[in-house]
């Protein structure tokens, strides 16, 4: 079985122009719920148990994970998994028309702790621009990690984002999600569980736009 590597690095460019990344749009009747750097899928194959009505979306940008995670979910009788090899810094606009998605799940992120590859960290103002463009009104965003930096960065960028108007922390303004509430849980999460580390979540909604008001001031019907 081939090696797969640790990390690759998300600015390398032929990671900036991946082709054949697919459009993927919401099943008939159902929703589209995506994993970004989703790894071998773990936590999508838990998912798929409980959410029968999505089509739940891997994305990854080590091919050879990908190749794993198909194996995995033909293994376990998964079929409303698909896991898909691109690059969540630059491809979400290719992957996702806007007001697509219910649900963005980002677990466990690299944390690339040196300061010169902190450019690297995926959770950024241009990502969760991105996110807002997606999802759909009341669509929702959760970001889990056992390092306190990053959820803390996560938190800032959505809680300051077009000066705090698109999300609303499902909790109280800045403040973690106490528990998983997915009935699901991903590779890191269980290791951490192992070795009994502190989880940081967040939950984020859309803001739902305030009810439009006639020039009277009446409420539109
Ligand atoms: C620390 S692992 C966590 C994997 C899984 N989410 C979990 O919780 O076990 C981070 C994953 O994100 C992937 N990743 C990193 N940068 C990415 C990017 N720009 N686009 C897509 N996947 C990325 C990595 O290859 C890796 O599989």
């Amino acid at each position: 079985m081939p090696k797969i590597r640790q990390h690759v690095n998300p600015l390398k460019s032929d990671l900036l122009t991946i082709a054949a990344v697919p459009r993927l749009v919401p099943p008939s009747g159902g929703y589209l719920e995506v994993e970004l750097g989703s790894a071998e899928s773990l936590f999508l194959i838990e998912r798929a148990r409980v959410a029968g009505e999505a089509l739940l979306v891997g994305v990854e940008i080590r091919r050879e994970m990908v190749v794993r995670a198909d194996r995995l979910c033909a293994e376990a009788g998964v079929t409303g998994v698909q896991n898909v090899f691109a690059n969540m810094s630059v491809d979400l606009p290719r992957l996702f028309a806007p007001r697509s998605v219910r649900r963005f799940h980002i677990n466990f992120p690299d944390p690339w702790f040196k300061s010169r590859q902190h450019k690297r960290r995926v959770v950024g103002p241009a990502l969760v621009d991105e996110l807002a463009t997606a999802l759909e009104p009341g669509g929702e965003v959760s970001v889990m990690t056992d390092i306190f930096d990053i959820a803390l960065e996560a938190m800032a960028v959505l809680e300051s984002d077009e000066g705090g108007r698109r999300f609303v922390n499902a909790r109280a303004p800045w403040s973690f999600w106490p528990r998983n509430p997915w009935n699901a849980r991903s590779r890191r999460e269980r290791q951490c569980e192992i070795e009994a580390q502190k989880i940081w979540r967040l939950l984020y909604r859309v803001a739902e736009p305030p009810p439009s008001r006639s020039p009277s001031g009446q409420l539109a019907s």
